[in-house]
């Protein structure tokens, strides 16, 4: 074995291995390595590059090695124009970029040079076959990147983008399948942040972009949150203020008969039927109770794996509002009285009925774009107050409420307590 492996000391015999590859590395060359009592995979090319290893949510360095991470401040959206050729340069020559889009925080890399993408799958802690959302600056950009094209495609770009909705399309030879997870097809959005696509144009490259979190948390609203997770790794982060919608664009294959959802967003679906006509649901998405043991695959494959989960155990609630809250007191007032730390996630309606625990309101229940613009930072607060229950009151399932869901249900496991 070439690689120095540093702080992980490879202790695992071949027999004791598990049958099953972990996920985190889908490498060629992987080794499995013990670190403390943990398992894990690490891919020997990182090693040899002293590039640190991410597995179950948490961080391994290899070689100790620490890039140092540039973080610059846009006022207004407007970085200086010095300080925007400096970023757009360290994207041209393959490195990585943090910056807000109106969705979430993104960490971007040139999208047709695959090396520069193979940095976010390490920066990140990504498998590699989840592919990345390349991000463009005209609508036209769309006919350098896919082929075969649909009518469809062109009707939704028309009224969606600028803004949050990635279309999935065939790819063309340009792209890098190392960009596409493997796959054939390219996911490509042009974001409405226009200090996103200042960058993108400044750049000159098409910008690959997944959110800028480790693996497996919550998604970054805000540029705190990008610079705990990314701080070290990454060349520079963009503090380009809040994410304004805090949700992860509504993703539609388009490459099939008919469009299909495969992960629910802001747009809606009534909103994209209005446009081009009937739109399915990836039925994985629908699941509120995935079967392990079923076959359970979403098209797309960034929503198989774990996500969003906070680090304390996160319940939801779903009923009578009276009951729920009655439910969550009760079961806070206990996990207190056995020394718990407790978070409850209220509205403001409902907020003073709480009476355990840290209690905070993710927004109006009347304003739903309120409840999925702060969901990602509650969650992320509630780790940074070292929570180990976590309750939540559950949302309504139609439109916006729908993603919301979606996301909330992903970082409680499925784990839904229902009450009358
Ligand atoms: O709002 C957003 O979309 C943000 C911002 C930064 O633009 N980006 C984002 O990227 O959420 P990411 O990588 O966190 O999520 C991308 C999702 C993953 O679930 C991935 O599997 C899916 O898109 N995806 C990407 N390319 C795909 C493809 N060719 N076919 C199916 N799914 C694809
Ligand atoms: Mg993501």
């Amino acid at each position: 074995m070439k690689a120095d492996l540093g702080v992980i000391k490879p202790k695992q015999t071949p027999s004791s291995l598990p049958q099953e590859p972990l996920p985190g590395s889908r490498h060629q060359d992987l080794i499995l390595c013990a670190y403390g009592d943990i398992l894990m995979q690490v891919n020997l090319d990182d090693i040899e590059a002293g590039i640190p290893t991410e597995y179950d949510g948490m961080f391994y360095g290899t070689k100790g090695v620490r890039m140092n991470t540039r973080i610059i401040k846009a006022v207004d959206l407007k970085l200086k124009a010095q300080e925007l050729e400096e970023a757009a340069e360290v994207l041209r020559s393959g490195g990585l970029v943090a910056f807000p889009t109106e969705t979430v925080y993104g960490l971007g890399a040139n999208a047709l040079d695959a090396s520069a993408a193979r940095k976010i799958y390490q920066a990140k802690g990504r498998p590699s076959d989840n592919p990345l959302i390349v991000h463009i600056t005209e609508v036209e950009d769309m006919a350098a990147l896919a082929r075969e094209i649909p009518e469809k495609a062109y009707e939704l770009a028309k009224v969606f983008w600028p803004g949050p909705l990635t279309l999935i399309l065939k790819k063309k030879d340009c792209v890098p399948s190392g960009t596409t997870g493997g796959l054939d097809t390219v996911a490509i959005r042009l974001p409405a942040n226009t200090l996103a696509r200042d960058l993108i144009a400044a750049a000159g490259v098409y910008v690959a972009a997944p959110s800028a979190n480790i693996s497996g948390k919550p998604s970054p609203t805000k540029a705190e949150h990008v610079i705990k997770d990314m701080d070290g790794k990454v060349d520079m982060i963009i503090d380009g203020g809040n994410a304004t919608l805090g949700l992860e664009s509504t993703i539609v294959d388009l490459t099939g008969e008919a469009p299909v959802i495969l992960r629910p967003g802001c747009i809606t679906k009534k909103m994209l039927e209005n446009v081009i006509g009937t739109v399915e649901v990836d039925p994985a998405i629908l699941e509120t109770n995935p079967d392990p043991n079923k076959n359970f695959a979403p098209k797309a494959p960034g929503m198989k794996y774990r996500h969003y989960a906070p680090e304390g155990s996160l319940t939801i609630y779903e009923g009578q509002i009276s009951s729920v809250i009655h439910a969550i007191n009760r079961e806070a007032q206990q996990k207190l009285a056995e020394g718990k730390r407790v978070g409850v996630i209220a509205t403001d309606e409902t907020k003073s009925s709480y009476l355990y625990g840290t209690v905070m309101s993710i927004g109006s229940r009347r304003d739903e774009a309120s409840i999925a613009a702060s969901l990602f930072a509650i969650l992320r607060e509630l780790d940074e107050l070292h929570m180990e229950y976590i309750y939540t009151e559950s949302f309504g399932d139609n439109s916006l409420g729908h993603a919301i869901m979606n996301r909330l249900l992903k970082a409680a496991g499925y784990r839904v307590v229902k009450v009358s």
